[in-house]
């Protein structure tokens, strides 16, 4: 053994006779035995956390020259893009990082879904992932502000003054939030605090929670199938591997795919045609001047859309405000025995395909001017979207226990006096234009029409399964 391997190997054994060094990375990588059957949908996880370092250490040198001051931040930005040695880069790849998150993470969280992973005895992984979520949101919408462009300060105003519209303590919720009665100096500076220290630390130890979480119970799997129920007789499950060498390679492969595609935008393409970097914040913050068109970044348009959808404020804000939590109940309200979508039956994989349209769709509008057909699809949309949880025990449900009848029969009372509202809402607002029946009306009856339909036939009793799982992974 040459001098420097044998230094090295002596420098490990004293840290590791003062530290539990080998014993964490015997416990969380080398002995750490994940299913082998892990597909292209178990890169985002790793990716995620790849992220989440580009962001910390790019956040770092930026805020070495960032001024948080509202007479100081715009023009503090331009001289870390015009002036600082590298700080374009530095700034596109921390601008980048921020739509790379929500795409990895969206990804990580549709995966969750596809595979069951938040199914017992993941709960937990899942609850704490979701608060990583809501923190995630947290940290973005401060950063947004801190460029003080026209955008950043009339996102603020917007999404603050919608405290506005809770009764009695709104108005002074909002002033509270601010820390003034309009966006302002304060706001920037509360903004800058949360996004570069308080936020970080939570999201760090969040993301740390969730991995000693999975550790705790082990990785699900595309089978869903537990490996542990299957241990050799050296204790140690027949279809896992140890986590490193073969998935440390694997995620290596996978970060270096995605670092190409980060690195190509980063380059080439930053502003992304005005969904990374919008076009009205490279305009410096005017406080008497509204844009014309204000719409969230791409990542909150699905919510955003929500939100325009209801004709009422606070009912907006409240649908929207539900639609993230909703999340949480996702290990409760499905009452599969089975985990994967391989397994699972047909109404279950309608189900999931109706949601991820109403997403995208939604996504898609809250970018779009909110004219009368576009509300409706929106309007749409959203039922779309809550159906899927709403209607989650009914269509996975395997036994017809008193609890689930009733579940069923309520949930079907409910959606019919919705929708009769929403039907009776339209033709209202059709009338008081005095507009015909016209094919976007139509379009919307038919697609009410539908979904009774499937309320009907999602809601009846059934086990949702399509071939009988396997006992060990494929
Ligand atoms: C910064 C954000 C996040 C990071 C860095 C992160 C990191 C990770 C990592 C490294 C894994 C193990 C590898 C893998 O399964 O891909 C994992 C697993 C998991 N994460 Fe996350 N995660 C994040 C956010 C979320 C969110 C928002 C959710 C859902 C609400 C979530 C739910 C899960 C679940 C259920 C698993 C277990 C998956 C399985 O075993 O099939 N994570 N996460």
């Amino acid at each position: 053994m040459n001098t420097i391997v044998k230094f090295l190997y002596g420098f490990r054994d004293w840290v590791d006779d003062r530290f539990p060094l080998m014993q964490n990375w015997n416990e969380h990588l080398a002995k750490y035995y994940a299913p082998k059957n892990f597909n292209f949908w178990y890169f985002f996880g790793s990716l995620a956390l790849l992220v989440l370092v580009i962001q910390i250490i790019t956040g770092i040198w930026l805020t070495m020259n960032y001024k948080p001051s509202a007479d100081m931040a715009f023009a503090s930005v331009e001289y870390i893009m015009r002036d600082v040695d590298w700080g374009w880069w530095i700034r596109y790849m921390h601008s980048t990082g921020a739509s790379a998150f929500f795409i990895t993470v969206y990804l990580h969280m549709y995966r969750g879904m596809l595979y069951g992973s938040y199914k017992q005895p993941r709960e937990l992984i899942w609850i704490l992932g979701m608060l990583v979520f809501f923190v995630l949101a947290g940290e973005s919408f401060f950063g947004y502000l801190l460029p003080w462009g026209q955008m950043s300060y009339w996102g603020a105003q917007a999404i603050t003054s919608m405290f506005g519209a809770i009764p009695v303590i709104g108005e002074d919720l909002s002033i509270w939030v601010r820390g003034d009665y309009v966006v302002s100096d304060v706001t920037l500076n509360r903004f800058f605090s949360l996004h570069v220290i308080a936020l970080p630390l939570l999201l760090c130890g969040l993301v740390g929670a969730h991995i000693l979480a999975l550790h705790e119970v082990g990785s699900n799997n595309p089978d869903g199938i537990e490996i542990k129920k299957h241990k050799g007789p050296d204790g140690i499950p027949l279809d896992g591997i140890p986590f490193h060498p073969y998935y440390t390679v694997k995620d290596i492969v996978g970060a270096v795919v995605f670092l190409l595609g980060f690195f190509a935008v980063v380059f080439f393409w930053p502003e992304m045609g005005g969904y990374f970097l919008e076009h009205n914040n490279f305009f410096p913050a005017n406080t008497l001047q509204t844009p014309e068109h204000i719409a969230p970044v791409w990542y909150f348009t699905p919510y955003y859309a929500m939100l325009r959808a209801i004709p009422d404020l606070l009912g907006g804000a409240l649908v929207m405000g539900a639609a993230l939590p909703i999340f949480f109940l996702l290990p409760w309200l499905d009452r599969s025995p089975v985990k994967s979508i391989r397994y699972r039956g047909w109404k279950f994989k309608t189900a999931l395909a109706a949601f991820t349209i109403a997403f995208l769709g939604l996504g898609w509008l809250g970018i779009e001017l909110a004219t009368p057909v576009y509300t409706n699809l929106a309007r749409f949309l959203t039922v779309v979207y809550f159906l899927f949880f709403i209607l989650f025990p009914c269509y996975t449900s395997p036994t017809d226990s008193v609890v689930t009848k009733y579940y069923r029969a309520g949930v079907k009372w409910i959606l019919r006096l919705i929708l009769a509202y929403l039907v009776i809402d339209q033709l209202a607002v059709m009338l008081d234009d005095k507009q015909i029946i016209d094919n976007a009306f139509l379009g919307f009856v038919s697609g009410y029409a539908l979904l009774v339909i499937l309320i009907e036939v999602l809601g009846f009793y059934s086990l949702d399964i399509d071939k009988p799982v396997p006992d060990r992974v494929t």
